[in-house]
């Protein structure tokens, strides 16, 4: 087994979401958000919740009272940042990927000035996280956006949207450059394919454009956003590095069949699409053929290419949860899959309680695809395991099947950075249990922290050491020796 491999100054620590842990929907002047509208819905539990159509939007603000929307609570961070923070410290925690809700900073995204009662907020976590030496990462855009702008532009799919995102990432920038050196533009920007109302704020009934054509041209406008918000964050920042975050879909093909490792291959195409043209600074070759094969055509204004070259990232960034195995699709054109859920199994891998493989060798094998497709820092911005967690009698949770997920993804993590990618930093998902993303439900714990909350807001929400507490404090003060 390699030791010892992470260089000394590794970024240890987790990461989280505003839309998953604030809570505090209506206060202190934030306007209400995509992720708002998401809700709790029992069901049969296969259906992910968090893209919303606009028939639901409109019952949804029609009659708030009959829905269960945990969005809006979270895990009450708002308030309790304070003790989370501390409890981060005490595991060692050197950084902590968190993101900044827009429409706290922008109610509705269209103000010319900001509220500063949202900024002082940001500001207070910042100071606190600072006085403990934890370092903040922040994700200006992860899963919401002022539900105003997708009511009004139907999100990304206007341009007008970009003009709101880079003032309100300027405002960022000004306001927080002797605080926050490291930042993410867009969360998971390739989960435009299938959550196109989180990621994007488009709601596809409310447009006029083919389903492909609407969705990667929200994607270029979102491109361009993080293109122009990289270049302000440089010029305002001078010692900051900003990256982009995609949702890794590392493919397997099912078969030695070539035409399972070409389907393979055209998968890949639709994942590396977004990080192509976010790090090399240009639309890649293989998307001129898609585009002509689904018709679809990218509007674009004459100076779009030189902002993209201009606006490349400092370093890439990726969630990493499992594998995929692909199939030839036999007479069908290809398509982008962007599936979250895996549909043909791995006879090789166990699976989590929610059916995501687990593969800790293709966490290697990505790191270093990755590194060789790219050549620029990689940071880890996200990885763990969702489990329903049990509290025994004397409030202890022994969640040993957590601490084998993440000893296992980050011994091969290391395995990758001796193999020479040049990893810098891994944040585990949810480090404190917070709202699932996909289904708005508490039950899916990813946490050190354990939060006494159910799915309908019962609960203390009392904090506390999970038995993984003591384990990730071990990983972090031996540097990734000790798993
Ligand atoms: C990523 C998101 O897709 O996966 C997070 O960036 C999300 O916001 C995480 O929480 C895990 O997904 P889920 O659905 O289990 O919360």
């Amino acid at each position: 087994m390699t030791k010892s491999q992470f260089p000394k100054d590794f970024l240890w620590g987790g990461a989280t979401a505003a839309n998953q842990i604030e809570g505090a929907f209506d206060l202190d002047g934030r306007g209400l958000a995509t992720s708002d509208m998401t809700i709790f819905d029992e069901g049969d539990g296969s259906d992910f919740t968090f893209d919303v159509g606009q028939e639901a939007l409109t019952e949804y603000l029609a009659h708030p009272e009959r829905y269960n929307f945990p969005k809006r609570r979270g895990i009450d961070f708002y308030h309790r940042y304070q003790e989370d923070i501390a409890l981060f410290a005490e595991m060692g925690f050197k950084v902590y990927r968190m993101s900044i809700s827009w429409s706290r900073i922008f109610p509705t995204g269209e103000e010319l000035e900001p509220n500063e009662k949202g900024l002082a907020f940001y500001d207070k976590v910042f100071d606190e996280l600072l006085a403990h030496d934890i370092q903040p990462l922040v994700t200006l855009s992860h899963f919401d956006m002022p539900l105003h702008l997708v009511q009004t532009y139907n999100g990304f799919e206007s341009r007008e949207v970009i003009a709101h995102f880079v003032r309100y990432a300027e405002v960022l920038f000004k306001r927080y450059q002797h605080k926050v050196k490291l930042w993410m533009t867009f969360n998971e920007i390739n989960m435009v394919l299938t959550s196109p109302y989180t990621c994007s704020g488009v709601i596809s009934e409310n447009s006029e454009l083919s389903d492909y054509q609407l969705k990667y041209q929200a994607t270029h406008h979102q491109f361009i956003a993080s293109a122009l918000a990289v270049k302000k964050c440089h010029e305002i920042i001078p010692d900051s590095r900003i990256g982009s975050m995609m949702c890794r879909l590392e493919n397997y093909a099912e078969s030695t069949k070539p035409a399972d490792v070409l389907q393979t291959l055209h998968e890949d195409h639709f994942n590396y699409f977004y990080s192509d043209v976010q790090v090399k600074g240009e639309y890649p070759y293989y998307m001129t053929r898609f585009f002509q094969d689904y018709n679809i055509e990218i509007k674009m204004e004459a100076d779009d290419l030189a902002i993209l070259k201009d606006g490349v990232v400092d370093y890439l960034s990726l969630s990493y949860y499992m594998t995929y195995v692909m199939r030839d699709r036999g007479e069908e054109k290809p398509q982008p899959n962007g599936s979250l859920i895996a549909t043909i199994k791995n006879q090789h891998l166990a699976s989590s309680e929610w059916g995501w493989p687990i593969d800790p060798v293709g966490f290697r094998i990505t790191l270093n695809r990755l590194y060789d497709r790219y050549g620029v820092p990689l940071f880890i911005a996200e990885n763990g395991l969702g489990a329903k967690d049990v509290v025994a009698a004397d409030g202890s949770v022994n969640d040993d099947y957590r601490i084998d997920y993440l000893s296992q993804h980050i011994e091969q993590m290391r395995e990758a950075v001796a193999d020479g990618v040049d990893v810098f930093g891994y944040t585990t998902w949810g480090p404190i249990d917070l709202i699932s993303s996909s289904k708005s439900e508490m039950s899916k714990r990813y946490g050190f922290i354990y939060v006494d909350q159910d799915d309908y807001g019962n609960g203390t929400l009392a904090r506390s050491r999970k038995k993984s507490f003591d384990w990730y404090k071990q990983v972090i003060a031996s540097n990734g020796d000790q798993l």
